[in-house]
């Protein structure tokens, strides 16, 4: 496979940092080239006879329903389950769920309320396994973002990325792709919702380019791109203390004044509009919030297809 780095274990996609530069941008030129296959009504199976578990501890519509559509649409088949409905969601260890489903199945995606139980599940695993988000890291949706960007604005290094809001896990895989990619990520938040100071010190003696601050204007001015999320993900359970800390943050049309003229605006949904973003950006002309629904699923083909070919 050409642009692949050799791999000799199973090839897990865990988190940007632990997958070298040139196998991420092999898997983005894999997702485009599937992307553009599929529309002109090419169709590549790679996936024929495999199986793939995609398990959800957490709510889901996006990871789920695209990475489904992806497997079906290489030619595989999925089988999508709740944990609470597996015996892991009544005990059942994650090192034996593991290493049964390694018996069944050819790869595993996960939604995994806690970043352990996806490192755990790798470790037992001898199939790759997929981080569909944890507490900590939603890479595949980065992946997507990063394909997004491409599509309107070329190639991504060099380029301005700023983040209004919540020091999240999408967040984190920014970060992460920050270093991997060449491009600057500006974070404006709060400063008790700041990134990881670990991650980010990882990211900055790696080479990567990371602005953290509490002013907006000092992360979104002349950005090519800014991108924000929900103020409350899933398992915060103080929600009305992020709302009074994030309004400062809220992306709206000043704060899109502040970019580049030409800048666009990501979020990687669900949104809550007049929170984290006002209806007028993410309903207006600069969003490309749909497209970027749409690149989960061509982004999860390469990723599937690194994973499994
Ligand atoms: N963006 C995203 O991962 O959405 P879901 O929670 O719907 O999967
Ligand atoms: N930060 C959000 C992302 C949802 C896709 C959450 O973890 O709930």
């Amino acid at each position: 496979m050409p642009g692949f780095g050799a791999v000799t274990e199973a090839r897990s996609f865990l988190d940007l940092d632990a997958i070298d530069a040139a196998t991420l941008r092999g898997i983005l030129d894999k997702a485009t080239d599937l992307r553009s296959a599929w529309a002109q009504g090419v169709r590549e199976r790679p996936l024929t006879d495999k199986t793939v578990a995609l398990i959800f501890e957490k709510p889901s519509t996006r990871t789920r329903i695209s990475f489904d559509v992806a497997v079906r649409q290489l030619g595989g088949e999925s089988i999508v389950v709740s944990a609470q409905d597996m015996q892991l969601g009544r005990g059942e260890t994650v090192a034996d769920t593991a290493k049964v489903l390694s018996r069944y199945v050819d790869a595993i995606a996960i939604r995994a309320l806690k970043h352990g139980t996806l490192t755990e599940l790798a470790a037992e695993a001898t199939v790759p396994v997929i981080n569909g988000l944890t507490d900590r890291s939603h890479p595949c949706q980065v992946m997507a973002d990063i394909m997004t960007y491409e599509q309107y604005k070329g190639p991504i290094k060099d380029a301005v990325i700023a983040w209004s809001g919540d020091g999240n896990n999408v967040a984190a895989s920014w970060i992460h792709a920050a270093q991997r990619f060449g491009f600057t990520f500006r974070i404006a938040c709060p400063e008790t919702l700041r990134p990881d100071a670990d991650l980010v010190r990882w990211a900055e003696s790696a080479g990567g380019k990371i602005v953290v601050t509490d002013s907006v204007a000092d992360a979104v001015n002349g950005a090519d791109c800014v991108v924000t999320d929900t103020w409350v993900s899933m398992g915060n359970n103080d929600a009305a203390v992020r709302r009074k800390l994030l309004k400062p943050y809220q992306v709206n049309a000043d704060i899109m004044a502040m970019a580049k003229k030409d800048a666009i605006f990501m979020h990687c949904l669900p949104a809550s509009r007049d929170e984290e973003v006002t209806a007028e950006v993410i309903d207006g002309p600069q969003s490309v919030v749909w497209d970027e629904a749409e690149n989960r699923l061509h982004a999860q083909k390469g990723i599937l297809y690194w994973c499994l070919s």
